[in-house]
């Protein structure tokens, strides 16, 4: 299963039940670390990452197992406080676990941790944060050695909102004595999830989804069961398909708010949007207009991981179309495969300008990325005649059933 070969053209109609959300999943696996107790994972998604997280629970001598679609770890056998550099190389959520250890065990050792090229993705706010509450932390040969026997509540100020430090500060904070305040925290949904996972584990957390997060440390954590969120960027990928190859659609379990951003560029473009309380439908005549520029910005921005997405359905729009992507610096990988499919999208910086064309014709392509491999699948879906999709590894790092979904819904599309 290493190409996915997709033929252009056909209409997509049907339900879907949309996966959890991955970066839901990723910061929530390592939080079970807290409690040393049994966490039960409800519909938790097979994805690549998700078994990278299940590989360094077990390396750090936790239990995990499957039971259907739920999954059960029990970290009270945890016996490391170390992660092997080839297992943090595999994903940038590795390094969510430096926060959750060091709130169990005082000490953790890890590398630098890997994940999509995006551009420079240091980890300065990770260790600052983690230095606010009172960690230690030597940086040799890209290895970190960290010390904490005794976290201190304290108030972390991030410079920006980032995602990844905000969730390592809430866990190492949930091991630290006394308040930690987050400021300019992440508002991102899947950190609400997160916080509602400590609660029920027992963390004293408020205010997450605005930008002060307080966390109580020191409270006795225990096992939780939970269901995560819906994956909005997930949502969004199913929207944007049937938007470009015309259609329709309904997706169940999404809450509607965390996409209204990309549903509202797809209501631009030409979509109809019905919204209910976990319910998504759209209807689309596959004929789509430019739309007003799409600036990429933390949640409640415009996803930087829709964008690839968004661009792809709008490669055969009627007019022209802006990109601005403000989160990171190399984000555009994707554009030139889609030029390789005949698509109009010329780059400078962080700009993109794409030009509607009237066809896509179908060739052989590589996912560069995550979200840009799923762009190429909605690229192929309006392409004529087959494309290819190369390194599809990739795209298994955080869809679930992409190729079945997108088959039920009436695609030409198989893995090969
Ligand atoms: C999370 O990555 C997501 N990953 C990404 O999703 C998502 O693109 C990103 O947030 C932005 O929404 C997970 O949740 C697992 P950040 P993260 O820290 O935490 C800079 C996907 O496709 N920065 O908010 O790594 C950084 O370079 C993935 O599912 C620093 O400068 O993102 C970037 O420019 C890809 N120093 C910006 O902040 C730091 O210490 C935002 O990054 C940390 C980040």
């Amino acid at each position: 299963m290493s190409l996915i070969k997709v033929e252009g053209g056909r209409r997509l109609c049907g339900e879907i039940t949309v996966q959890c959300a991955k970066n839901s999943v990723l910061p929530i696996l390592a939080a079970t670390i807290l409690g040393g107790d049994t966490c039960v994972i409800h519909a938790c998604p097979r994805l690549r990452d998700v078994e990278t997280a299940t590989e360094i629970l077990r390396y750090l001598g936790c239990r995990v197992h499957w039971e259907a679609d739920d999954l059960v770890v029990d970290t009270a056998t945890m016996s490391r406080c170390d992660i092997p550099e080839d297992l943090m190389r595999q994903m940038r959520s590795s390094v969510i676990f430096l926060g959750a250890i060091l709130a169990r065990c005082g000490r953790a050792e890890m590398s630098y941790p890997g994940g999509c090229e995006l551009g420079p993705r240091p980890i300065d706010l990770h260790l600052s944060a983690l230095r606010d509450l009172g960690a230690e932390i030597e940086v040799c040969d890209r290895c970190l050695c960290c010390r904490a026997p005794h976290l201190r509540g304290r108030e972390i100020v991030l410079s920006i909102p980032s995602v990844g430090a905000t969730e390592n500060a809430i866990l190492a904070a949930c091991g630290a004595e006394e308040t930690t305040t987050i400021t300019n925290a992440a508002r991102e949904p899947e950190i609400v999830d997160l916080q509602y996972f400590l609660q029920k584990m027992g963390v004293c957390i408020k205010g997450a989804g605005s930008s002060t997060i307080t966390v109580e440390g020191g409270t006795g954590l225990h096992g939780c069961v939970h269901r995560c969120i819906a994956d909005r960027i997930v949502a969004a990928t199913y929207l944007s398909a049937v938007a470009a190859t015309g259609g329709e659609v309904c997706l169940r379990d999404v809450d509607y708010r965390h996409v209204s951003t990309v549903t509202a560029a797809l209501v631009q473009a030409g979509c109809q949007i019905r919204s209910e309380e976990n319910l998504i439908c759209l209807k689309s005549d596959g004929i789509l207009q430019g739309i007003s520029p799409v600036r990429t910005s933390p949640y409640p921005g415009f996803p930087t991981d829709a964008q690839a997405i968004v661009m792809a359905s709008l490669l055969r729009s009627r007019g022209t179309t802006v990109f601005v992507e403000n989160i990171f610096e190399n984000r555009y990988r994707h554009v030139p495969e889609f030029l390789r499919m005949g698509a109009d999208v010329r780059l400078e910086g962080r700009v993109a300008v794409l030009c509607g064309v009237e066809k896509l014709c179908g060739t052989t392509v590589r996912a560069t990325d995550l979200r840009g491999g799923a762009a190429l699948v909605i690229a192929g879906l309006q392409g004529n005649g087959e494309t290819h999709i190369d390194d599809i590894y990739h795209i298994h790092r955080g869809y679930d059933c992409l190729v079945e979904n997108l088959a039920q819904l009436g695609a030409a599309i198989r893995y090969e």
